[in-house]
């Protein structure tokens, strides 16, 4: 890796803008009259939400062992994708490398930002072949490099992660959307040995609330501070400021439902065994199921036609399924479907 420098890797443009700072924000009155931002003086959400979401940072801070400076929230990990890629990646000139298969919305976001994207092919058991890696990125010049783990749609953790980050010139992003459903730990701990490091998490999908739409990028406090720059100075509302401060108060939330689920997952992996249709289940960290199927647009249609909804991934991935692990009356129902299938 050569010497990193991270004003050559923004875009020129974003080098030089400055953060919207919102004055109430950042000032500490005891109870000020508000007459600075248009807002409707009546009504129980009537406010602008903070713009730094301070008490939700410092919260999270304290339970990942960070800074709140090295956390910048979005509207759920999803905007911090396209936002990472707006501020590394010139349009029409850069590149980002993703794993493939892998989570669709990388390549999405750089379509829409008119950057390049790379496809890094993996092995047939859905491992990286570092050679093929060091070969990439040789030969090409590549600003950021999605790195899913656990990978969607395949459920396998990516071995060895600080290759990737320590052999490669540009951005690292490890995207950690399903890690609370895996044994291994959080990439957040080598924030501080590398500074071309991002992490993504979610309150998507272990928390259980994607409905509120937020998520969170663990980083270096310049790299945050280019994300608290570009971003919409509101993009997370108070609705979802205040219930994920909640959720982080109820500390047996995570837990239970990561319990349950894994719980659920063995239950599903063993019924899967059993099913004829089913040629094989990959092994998975995370709280989906990648299984190979005998006609699986056929499978697929069944099961749709039984109004349960999985995820096609075929052609893709030959012959393959995604399957969410769900709650013991969905996961039966899907179960009792299959059956009805295979026979
Ligand atoms: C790997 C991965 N990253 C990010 C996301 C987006 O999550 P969010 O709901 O935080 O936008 C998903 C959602 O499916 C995902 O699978």
């Amino acid at each position: 890796m050569k010497e990193f420098n991270l004003n050559t890797l923004v875009r020129k443009n974003i080098l030089s803008l400055q953060p919207y700072t919102s004055f109430r924000d950042n000032s500490e009155f005891k109870a000020p009259v508000l007459l600075d931002a248009n807002e409707c003086p009546f009504g129980e959400f009537n406010r602008y939400p903070d713009s730094t979401q301070k008490k939700l940072k410092s919260k999270l801070a304290d339970l990942k062992k960070v800074t709140p400076s090295q956390i910048a929230l979005g509207n759920g990990s999803d905007e911090l994708i396209d936002l990472i890629i707006k501020i590394f990646c010139e349009p029409k000139k850069d590149t980002i490398l993703m794993m493939n298969p892998s989570f669709a919305m990388y390549a999405f976001y750089a379509a829409v930002n008119e950057n390049e994207v790379v496809k890094l092919n993996l092995d047939e058991n859905f491992e990286i072949v570092k050679g093929d890696f060091l070969k990439i990125t040789q030969e090409r010049d590549i600003k950021v490099f999605f790195l899913c783990s656990p990978n969607n749609p395949t459920g396998n953790s990516v071995q060895d992660i600080e290759f990737f980050i320590r052999n490669f010139d540009g951005i690292v992003v490890i995207d950690e959307a399903y890690i609370e459903f895996s044994e291994n730990r959080s990439a957040i701990e080598l924030l501080d040995k590398y500074p071309n490091l991002i992490v993504l998490q979610t309150f998507s999908k272990a928390w259980g609330t994607a409905g509120a739409r937020v998520g969170a990028a663990y980083a270096s406090k310049e790299i945050i501070r280019f994300i608290n720059t570009v971003k919409a100075p509101y993009n997370v509302n108070s609705l979802s400021q205040e219930l994920i401060l909640n959720l982080l108060d109820d500390k047996d939330r995570l837990k239970n439902n990561v319990e349950s689920i894994l719980q659920e997952r063995t239950w599903l992996e063993q019924e899967f065994k059993n099913m004829e249709c089913i040629i094989k289940i990959f092994p998975t960290d995370a709280n989906f199921f990648l299984i190979k199927v005998n006609n699986a647009q056929t499978v697929y249609q069944k099961m749709l036609d039984k109004e349960i909804l999985t995820s096609q991934r075929s052609p893709a991935i030959q012959d393959c399924i995604r399957i969410n692990v769900g709650s013991r009356e969905e996961n039966k129902k899907l179960i009792n479907v299959l059956k009805a299938i295979a026979s």
